[in-house]
C-alpha cells in the first residue's frame, strides 16, 4: 500500500493484482494519519489483519493524547505533568466536559460528585454474599456490575443529561464501593462518605478509619493518591478502555460497560502490573541478586519479564512513571520510611536496565507501574488493593470514553472480523459410525 507523496497525501492506493482502489487518508490534529478503510470490505471483498489491534485506530476521539516515541500524554492536550499540580476532580472535569473549569464550574462539579458518593444502603447486604477472601477486583467488577441493578430504569443513554448524570454517579461512588470492597476483605465495618473531605481524604479516611477512634486525614499523603489518581485517569485506546467501548456499542448499561472494563484491567499485562511489579522486586530480594534477574528476562527460554518494565505504546520514558517516582519518594519522606530495601531494588534495577543494550535496543523502559505498587504500599494498601486503585482513577477515562462513543455520530456496534483458518464444511457423522 503506497500513499501518494504529496505534501498532505488525502488518499492511499492498494493494489492487489491487477486492481487498485483509493483509500481516504484522515488527519489527526497530532500524531499519525490514518487510513480510513471502513469500505475495504464492501469494496475490495478482503479484511485487514491486526492481532492485538497494534496497527488500528479503532475510533476518533478527542480526549488523550500519547505520543509514545517522545514519551508524551496529553488529556485534552494538556501535559500530564502540568496536570499532577492540580486536583482530581479537576481533571475529571477536563475529561468529562473537554475544557479546564471556571471556580463556579469547579464548585459546582465538587458538588454534584460529593451529593453522589452514597450506595444503595442495599449494596451492603450484596456485600456480605461473597466470601472474606475474595480479592478485592473481583468484588469490584461484581458491585459495580451490580450499579446496573440500581440505574437502569433511570439511565436513558439517548438523553444527554442522564449521560452526565450516570457519569458522576460513577466517579462519586466507585472510591466507596473500592473501600467497600477492602474494608470487606479485612473484616472491618463499611465507613460510609464524609462529604467535606475532598476526593482523595474521602477516600483514604473509607479505607483506613475505624468507627472506635478519630481518623486525620494527612495531607501529604492525600495529595499524593490524588495525584497517584490524576496518573491514572485515561491512557487512550487500551485493552480496558476497549473493552469499555465495545461493550457500550450496543447500547448496554454503563454501569455495566465499567464493570467490563474493570475485568479487564485485572489481567497482568495491565492494571494487575503493579502488583506484579512489587512481587517481582520482593523476589529479587536483594540489590545483589539483580544481574541474575536481568538475565533471566533476557533469556528467550525462560518466560520471566521485568514487571513494570515496556510498554505496549511508550518507546521512551513513561511521563507518568518519572511523577510516580518523585511521588514515591514524596510518600517515603513523609511516612520517615528511610530504608526500603524494595525501593533500593528498584533504583538499582532502572539504572542496571536502562544501561543493558537488550532494554536500550527494544526501548524498554519504566512504566508507571514500576514504582506505584511502592508508593501504594507505603500508604498502607494491600498488593490485592493495587488494581482496585487503578480501576477507581481510570473511571473517569473509561466513562468519558463511553460518553464521546454515545455521542458520535459515526458510531455503530463494534464487530470486528477474523481470518478462518478452520476447518471448512463438512457432514455431521452420527456417533455410532464414528471411527
Ligand atoms: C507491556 C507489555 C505487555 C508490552 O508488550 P508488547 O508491546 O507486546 O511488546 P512485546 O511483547 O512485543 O516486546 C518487544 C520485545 O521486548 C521484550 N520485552 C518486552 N517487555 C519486556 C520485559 N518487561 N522484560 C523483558 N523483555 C521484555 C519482548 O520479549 C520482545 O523481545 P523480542 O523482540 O526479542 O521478542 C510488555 O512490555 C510487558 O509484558 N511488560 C511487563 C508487564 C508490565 O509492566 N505491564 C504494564 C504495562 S503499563
Amino acid at each position: 500500500m503506497d500513499a501518494s507523496q504529496s505534501n498532505a497525501p488525502k488518499s492511499a492506493t492498494l493494489t492487489i493484482g491487477d486492481e487498485s482502489w483509493e483509500l481516504p487518508i484522515l488527519n489527526g490534529t497530532i500524531g499519525p494519519d490514518v487510513i480510513d478503510i471502513a469500505k475495504l470490505y464492501a469494496q475490495t471483498g478482503k479484511f485487514t489483519y491486526d492481532p492485538g489491534f497494534t496497527s488500528t485506530a479503532s475510533c476518533e476521539s478527542q480526549i488523550t493524547y500519547i505520543d509514545g516515541d517522545e514519551g508524551i500524554l496529553l488529556y485534552r492536550g494538556y501535559p500530564i505533568e502540568q496536570l499532577a499540580e492540580s486536583d482530581f476532580l479537576e481533571t475529571c472535569y477536563l475529561l468529562l466536559y473537554g475544557e479546564l473549569p471556571t471556580a463556579a464550574q469547579k464548585a459546582d462539579f465538587d458538588y454534584r460528585v460529593t451529593r453522589h458518593t452514597m450506595v444503595h444502603e442495599q449494596m451492603s447486604r450484596f456485600f456480605h454474599g461473597f466470601r472474606r477472601d475474595a480479592h478485592p477486583m473481583s468484588v469490584l467488577v461484581a458491585s459495580v456490575g451490580a450499579l446496573s441493578a440500581f440505574y437502569h430504569d433511570s439511565t436513558d443513554i439517548s438523553d444527554p443529561q442522564q449521560r452526565m448524570i450516570a457519569s458522576i454517579r460513577m466517579i462519586a461512588k466507585i472510591p466507596t464501593l473500592a473501600a467497600m470492597a477492602y474494608k470487606y476483605s479485612i473484616g472491618q465495618p463499611f465507613v460510609y462518605p464524609k462529604n467535606d473531605l475532598d476526593y482523595a481524604s474521602n477516600f483514604l479516611r473509607m479505607c483506613f478509619s475505624v468507627p472506635c477512634e478519630e481518623y486525620k486525614v494527612n495531607p501529604i499523603l492525600s495529595r499524593a493518591i490524588d495525584r497517584i489518581f490524576i496518573l491514572h485517569a485515561d491512557h487512550e485506546q487500551n485493552a480496558s478502555t476497549s473493552t469499555v467501548r465495545l461493550a457500550g456499542s450496543s447500547g448496554a448499561n454503563p454501569f455495566a460497560c465499567i464493570a467490563a472494563g474493570i475485568a479487564c484491567l485485572w489481567g497482568p499485562a495491565h492494571g494487575g502490573a503493579n502488583e506484579a511489579a512489587l512481587k517481582m522486586l520482593g523476589e529479587i530480594g536483594s540489590v545483589d541478586r539483580i544481574p541474575e534477574f536481568i538475565n533471566r528476562a533476557k533469556d528467550k527460554n525462560d518466560p520471566f519479564r521485568l514487571m513494570g518494565f515496556g510498554h505496549r505504546v511508550y518507546k521512551n520514558y513513561d511521563p507518568r512513571a518519572k511523577i510516580m517516582q518523585r511521588t514515591c519518594h514524596e510518600v517515603l519522606g513523609e511516612l520517615g520510611i528511610k530504608d526500603d530495601p524494595l525501593l533500593d531494588i528498584a533504583v538499582e534495577l532502572e539504572r542496571i536496565a536502562l544501561q543493558d543494550e537488550y532494554f536500550v535496543e527494544r526501548k524498554l523502559y519504566p512504566n508507571i507501574d514500576f514504582y506505584s505498587g511502592i508508593t501504594l504500599r507505603a500508604l498502607g494498601f494491600p498488593t490485592s488493593m493495587f488494581t482496585v486503585l487503578f480501576a477507581l482513577a481510570r473511571t473517569v477515562g473509561w466513562i468519558g470514553q463511553w460518553k464521546e462513543m454515545i455521542e458520535d455520530p459515526s458510531q455503530r456496534i463494534g464487530r470486528p472480523r477474523q481470518l478462518y483458518t478452520g476447518a471448512t464444511q463438512r457432514d455431521y457423522v452420527p456417533i455410532a459410525r464414528r471411527k
